[in-house]
């Protein structure tokens, strides 16, 4: 029972097996309990650095399995670890790259009031009751690679504008990442991003099993949909760049964002910050929002919160997950400011995800929480890539060369009334 247990739950978790033995990254405060179950299976891992609240280990792969186990029985992680293809790769957690330093303003007020009433928070419970309706999101499912179908024709749906794209991101699974890129004006090599996770996962079911994934991460991915929507409804033009990912492949190491954030290195794109929406609409502390400390930038969580207090009126705290807990430690990896704000306490977190009770009805049947992290995450759009309401830049364009040449017509007219004028009096 315990070793077929543990064969589903790495079949779902999608831990892998390789021929010699591999690195992972693991939360220290699980350290001790993985060294002393996997002695005693007789294959010791070798702890090879420990940083801040993260571990490297080298294990047989054969261990991974139980080690996955132990996770989830006493850490209530899925998997809680993340396995690396080599050392150097496993050492980027604990030595992550420098943040670069962002000047932080709030200066847009008059922008991000006029999105904030747009915001609809039926339309959030809308979207997490389509998601959610789905057998389940799990990354190598047939639905897994229809959701990511849905979610770019939905996307699509919201402007009509041609410079705004929605693309998918192949990265060799049936479920693609999603990305929807409304392009910056003036700083346009500058990318704010705003992501969450569309896949779900079922922790005793496997690959087809029901896994609803309403609070994790429908919510998330319903909640950065309606900023999306509601600032193209404005007809929003952000000087910089934003970016908005719904990342395959979470729920089994990160896998979909660590692919974004390697191909956009490769491709030198300048990301200035990243906010990671994983669990909005599950209300279980007395506060409303509450800032992971671990794996984000202190700096940019000072400037959310600032944002929360300025335009969202909800409480907040600030609390840590203990490890690499969604995608914002892929960004934090790369050294991208990045900031997790959570629907409640670590202590007090829903503890039906990952299960096929993981549904709508447990927060109510509404998005009453998740509709404050929309506020905070249509702030954070603005103020971090700032810019103005306008007609698209096709149109700009064309009406600045139809002046040009007005200009032009008049310069020439002008020219040809002179000239004649001068004849004449000759
Ligand atoms: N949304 C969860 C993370 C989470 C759960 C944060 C509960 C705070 C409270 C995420 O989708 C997840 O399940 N992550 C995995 C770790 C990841 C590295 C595979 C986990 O927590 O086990
Ligand atoms: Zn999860």
């Amino acid at each position: 029972m315990r070793i077929a247990l543990a064969a589903v739950l790495l079949a779902a978790c999608g831990g892998s097996r390789e021929p010699e033995h591999v690195y992972i990254s693991i939360g220290t405060d699980a350290v001790n309990q993985v060294m002393t179950v996997a002695a005693r299976e007789g294959a010791p891992p070798e702890l090879l650095e420990a940083g801040e609240g993260v571990a490297v280990l080298a294990v047989e792969p054969g261990e991974l399995e139980g080690i996955s186990q132990l996770m989830h029985e006493q850490f209530g992680r899925c998997s809680g670890f993340l396995v690396h293809d080599s050392l150097a790769d496993a050492q980027v957690s604990l030595h992550p790259a420098a943040a670069a330093a962002l000047d932080y303003t709030i200066d847009h007020e008059p922008v991000v009031h006029a999105v904030l009433p747009a915001l609809d928070r039926n339309a959030i419970k809308g979207t997490i009751a389509e998601l959610s309706g789905m057998p389940n999101r799990y990354y190598r499912s047939e639905s897994g690679a229809q959701a990511s179908r849905w979610l770019r024709d939905r996307w699509r749906s919201f402007t009509t504008r041609t410079d705004v794209t929605v693309e998918l991101f192949d990265q060799g699974y049936p479920q693609q990442s999603v990305i929807m890129t409304i392009p910056g004006t003036t700083r346009a090599n500058e990318v704010v991003v705003i992501g969450g996770h569309l896949d779900s996962i079922s922790m005793y079911a496997g690959k087809n099993g029901r896994a609803p994934g309403a609070d994790d991460d429908a919510s998330g991915i319903a909640t950065l949909s309606e900023v999306a929507r509601a600032l193209l409804a404005k007809n929003y033009r952000p000087a910089r760049t934003i970016k908005f990912i719904a990342y395959a492949a979470e729920e089994i190491g990160l896998r979909g964002s660590q692919a974004v954030v390697r191909d956009f290195k490769q491709k030198k794109i300048n990301v200035v910050g990243a906010l990671q929406l994983d669990m909005t609409n599950y209300q279980g502390s007395e506060k409303d929002i509450w800032l992971m400390k671990d794996f984000t930038n202190a700096d940019q969580n000072t400037f959310v919160a600032k944002l929360i207090d300025t335009y969202v009126g909800a409480t907040w705290g600030l609390d840590a997950c203990g490890y690499g807990c969604s995608d914002h430690a892929s960004w934090y990896r790369a050294g991208v400011p990045a900031s997790m704000p959570f629907e409640s306490r670590m202590r007090d977190r829903n503890k039906s995800i990952h299960t096929a009770d993981d549904t709508l009805e447990l927060s109510n049947n509404n998005a009453d929480h998740a509709i404050k992290f929309a506020k905070l995450g249509a702030a954070y759009a603005i103020e971090m890539a700032k810019g103005e309401f306008g007609p698209p830049a096709a149109i700009t364009t064309s009406a600045s060369h139809r002046f040009a040449l007005w200009k032009l017509i008049a310069l020439f007219g002008g020219l040809a009334l002179a000239l004649t004028a001068l004849v004449r009096r000759r």
